[in-house]
């Protein structure tokens, strides 16, 4: 693997094995030059949405301030010290979509969204610690981060936020645009906005087991088959009526037993659990045009996913926005490319099956692939 300016100048192999979960990175220029690309009015106009996640942190003398969005009205830019977050903007514009997608040398089920905060002067969101690895990407203006290894993550209470109780920073820095700050989880972080400042975090996801465990119990619902019904021909007459029958336990326990999970259905509930878009994601449908019409323009043009589809893939298995199949090997091929690429060129598509051909056309009409 390549060397990355991103990464500082080592290899994302390098990065996973010294740095992920285990210590900070900070990479001077890991986007030598960097713009932002969204302007602060841009984030803004995303926080006034009902179809985007958004808070606003006021921190006062006396405490800390939170506001879920949708956020109509933002104090003014020459009050100090408020946050305004605004999170999964990749969902939203191309440009950060982009920018997230640098961070694939981690698989697609590892990566969370693009969150953006804006600061005035002194702002910030407290000392805490997140249970995700993140990289903050300085984007416009300057944030002194602050940051301890601690190991004392008790918090304050009654905080409608989550401030550490007692931060001592360790090591000390000041981030310019183009900068970043990896941390791995649970590393306890402060970042104070020097004048009005712009920073993105790269986020990533690490299910909950328990969470987990819930959802997966309720897919295998569908997929539990016990034929037959109780029965006891040889039952005896009792003297203890309310008594739970040794018989019935052991009967039943043995057909319940036959309740097993293969690796198929954990592969299965994982790529449909794991592809699923987030609930506020929502796919606008392109204008209607026929089967025969859009194969003559995707042959000219190729196809791309669009930027909220999530698509995942794991031997014959294929996972797209939550749904999933299986696929011969040809048109696996042809999937796997488009999950990885995220864009098919026509002569990647034309061994394609019927089958397949019709799928595009319908996720095309569910505004889940795009037209290039
Ligand atoms: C921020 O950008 O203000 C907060 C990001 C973080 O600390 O995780
Ligand atoms: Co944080």
């Amino acid at each position: 693997m390549t060397k990355l300016a991103l990464l500082g100048g080592i290899t994302p192999a390098q990065f996973l094995r010294d740095y992920w979960h285990k210590k900070p990175l900070l990479i001077r220029q890991a986007i030598p030059a960097f713009q932002a690309p969204l302007s602060r009015q841009a984030l803004f106009d995303l926080a006034q949405r009902d179809d985007v996640e958004s808070r606003l942190i006021t921190h006062r003398s006396d405490g800390w301030d939170m506001e879920h969005g949708p956020l109509a009205k933002l104090p003014a830019l020459k009050q100090k010290a408020w946050t305004l977050l605004v999170q999964g903007v990749n969902l939203h514009d191309d440009a950060a979509d982009a920018l997230l997608r640098q961070f694939r040398f981690i698989p697609d089920a590892r990566l969370d969204d693009l969150m953006i905060s804006f600061a005035t002067d002194g702002g910030g969101v407290g000392p805490h610690f997140d249970s995700y690895d993140v990289f903050l990407l300085q984007a416009h203006g300057q944030r002194r981060w602050r940051i301890s290894a601690q190991e004392d993550l008790t918090l304050e209470e009654g905080v409608p936020l989550k401030i550490l109780s007692h931060f001592e920073a360790e090591q000390e820095f000041v981030l310019e645009p183009g900068d970043m700050l990896y941390l791995p989880p649970q590393y306890a972080h402060d970042g104070v906005a020097v004048g009005e400042c712009m920073t993105y975090s790269i986020g990533f996801r690490a299910p909950a087991h328990q969470e987990l465990g819930e959802a997966f119990l309720e897919y295998m619902l569908d997929s539990i088959d016990l034929p037959g019904r109780f029965a006891d021909p040889e039952l005896k007459a009792t003297t203890k009526p309310a008594e739970l029958p040794v018989d019935m336990v052991k009967r039943l326990r043995d057909e319940l037993n036959k309740i097993r999970f293969t690796d198929d259905d954990i592969t299965i509930f994982l790529g449909e659990y794991l592809s699923e878009p987030k609930l506020s994601v929502t796919f606008d449908a392109p204008a209607e045009i026929s089967f025969a019409r859009f194969f003559q323009e995707a042959r000219k043009r190729g196809l791309r996913l669009h930027r909220k589809t999530q698509m995942l893939y794991r031997g014959t298995h294929v996972f797209i926005n939550g749904e999933s199949f299986e696929v011969g090997r040809a048109d696996k091929a042809i999937l796997a490319r488009l999950a990885d690429e995220r864009k098919l060129a026509k002569a990647d598509f034309s061994t394609a099956s019927e089958d397949l051909l019709e799928a595009f056309h319908q996720w095309h009409e569910s505004g889940w692939l795009e037209l290039n």
